[in-house]
């Protein structure tokens, strides 16, 4: 029989009050990564076929930490870690975080509203892409007219997608284009994301989308949707 790891959940040591504290959407992301990942394969790809990963709106870091947990534990998955958020306060903890789970300096940290402060040497790179973004209409949230930086963690603009809309229309020139190595993104959206809307832009930018698992929690279901290219 085969054994499977203890892979380690990261260590949240710094956060603050415009940050997202990791959430059970998180934990979706980090459990399904963990759950797919065997000495030769990471949700399919070979691991050897892995160069870049990028971790969308890290917040925290839990996401890219993750991946140096994997990392880690599995000798043939060597990565190189990219973290990206809006907001520098993140930047900042996720710094801290990555020293508080003892790795020095592994994770590459990029300031940037979704893709537009990437460096063109990045484009057509990354074979995994990260995002938990913000998902709610700006009508749910209470305080609509005055916006501030904890609103990035929950604000999805009007629709409630306009944030993952940009992201995934952006998607396809930082993805690894060649098609042998299966280069995907992973996203979370609610059942309160307008599903068909979603859709649309996917089929748009000529992707494919599926749903890998549905979790209910409190008052919605979460869903862990996986982005392909459409073979070339
Ligand atoms: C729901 S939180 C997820 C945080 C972390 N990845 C996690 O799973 O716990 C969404 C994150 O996206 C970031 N974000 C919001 N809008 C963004 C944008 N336009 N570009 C980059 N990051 C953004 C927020 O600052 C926040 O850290």
């Amino acid at each position: 029989m085969v054994k499977i790891p203890e892979i380690k959940d990261p260590i949240i040591k710094a956060c603050n009050e415009a940050l997202y504290y990791p959430s059970d959407d998180s934990y979706l992301l980090i459990d399904y990564f963990y759950s797919h990942t065997t000495p030769e394969s990471f949700d399919g790809i070979k691991l050897e076929f892995i160069n870049n990963i990028l971790d969308m709106g890290t917040g925290t870091g839990i996401i890219a930490l993750s991946f140096l947990y994997l990392k880690q534990e599995y000798q043939n998955l060597n990565p190189h870690i990219y973290a990206s958020d809006v907001l520098e306060s993140a930047i900042k903890c996720a710094r801290i975080n990555e020293k508080a789970n003892n790795f020095q300096e592994e994770i590459t940290f990029i300031l940037s509203d979704l893709f537009s402060n990437f460096p063109s040497s990045l484009k057509n790179s990354f074979d995994v892409i990260v995002f938990n973004p913000p998902y709610l209409p700006s009508s749910d949230l209470l305080n609509e007219t005055k916006k501030n930086d904890k609103d990035l963690c929950w604000d999805g603009g009007n629709t409630g997608i306009e944030i993952l809309g940009d992201f995934i229309t952006q998607l396809k020139d930082f993805l690894h284009q060649e098609s042998s190595k299966n280069a995907r993104s992973y996203f979370i959206s609610s059942s309160r994301t307008d599903s068909n809307k979603i859709d649309k832009i996917v089929e748009k930018n000529e992707l494919k989308r599926e749903i890998l698992c549905k979790k209910r929690f409190f008052f919605e279901d979460l869903f862990l949707n996986r982005l392909e290219m459409f073979s070339i």
